[in-house]
């Protein structure tokens, strides 16, 4: 609940949220059950972070292909799926998810399967969650303001959970495991070509150097959201603004002053430090 006592709706999970969806509690607790394969790719993102992006890049590399894959994400997104029902993709499976580091399932730790995490300015997190949320009034039916939000957010009181604590665990558990790959949605808008190949080389892909120019120009944020076939809903909110710092059309002097005393505390504490482009 907001100062103004505008509620959001999601399910409390082991001192996190997530979000309303039904069954989603179960299929988590369920991913014991997944065999994982060493071949797996997942994709995990805190909301709003980049994982669209990453979805595209991750099939062109592995199909050689300029092509939007024709997959729809939601098959693989293993937070909404019980663990049982992926055993029938063929390798190598790319999965998607929002997990916390302590919530994917053990056995892709165990097999070694490669986890590609972006992370994003949180202020820009913050306002493009924002718009979703209002957006998808029917799943999260918050009716609050964008000061409200930030209050929330900054709290850690939306769906997901806080921020701050799950790119920590990200940064601490993740970070020191080397099928884990670090990405920075600001370096990707930076210099895309250079991250393709990045993320290339983690999942063992070698290309021409036209190829990644090529990749890297259908995965720009204008010529997707122009050319890629989705719903209008899907363009509206997965492929919004696509900018670095449209936190400043929305962020007052006094939410910015708070919201920093909680990121200065936080790298303090020993989160990962973020170059902001
Ligand atoms: P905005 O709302 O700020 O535009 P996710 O896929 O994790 O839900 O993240 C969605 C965010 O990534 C949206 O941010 C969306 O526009 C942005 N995004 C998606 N594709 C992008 C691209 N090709 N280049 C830059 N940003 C992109």
């Amino acid at each position: 609940t907001d100062h103004n006592g505008k509620t959001l709706s999601y399910i409390p999970y082991n001192g996190h949220y997530l979000p309303a969806v039904k069954g989603i509690r179960e299929n988590i607790e369920r991913g014991d059950e997944f065999v994982s394969r060493p071949d797996d790719i997942w994709i995990c993102c805190y909301a709003k972070s980049g994982t669209h992006w990453l979805w595209e890049i991750v099939h062109m590399l592995l199909g050689n292909s300029t092509d939007y894959t024709s997959k729809p994400k939601e098959t693989t997104q293993f937070d909404f799926h019980d663990a049982a029902s992926f055993t029938n993709l063929p390798s190598p499976r790319v999965f998607n998810c929002a997990l916390w580091w302590h919530q994917l399932p053990r056995d892709v730790i165990q097999k070694k399967s490669k986890i590609l995490h972006c992370m994003r300015n949180p202020k820009d997190v913050a306002v493009s969650y924002y718009l979703h949320t209002k957006e998808l009034h029917s799943v999260y039916q918050y009716s609050g303001s964008w000061e409200g939000w930030v209050q929330l957010f900054t709290e850690g009181k939306v769906v997901r959970g806080s921020w701050f604590d799950y790119e920590m665990e990200w940064s601490k558990e993740g970070g020191k495991d080397e099928n884990v790959l670090t990405l920075m949605y600001e370096d990707l808008k930076k210099d895309l070509v250079s991250e393709i190949k990045v993320i290339a080389h983690f999942l063992g892909v070698s290309l021409p150097e036209s190829r990644y120019l090529e990749m890297a120009d259908r995965c720009s944020f204008g010529t997707m959201k122009q050319c890629k076939q989705m719903s209008e809903m899907e363009n509206k909110i997965m492929y919004r603004k696509g900018q670095v710092g449209d936190w400043k059309n929305w962020f007052t002097v006094t939410q910015n002053e708070k919201f920093d005393a909680v990121y200065k505390a936080w790298l303090e504490s020993g989160g990962p430090a973020m170059c902001f482009g």
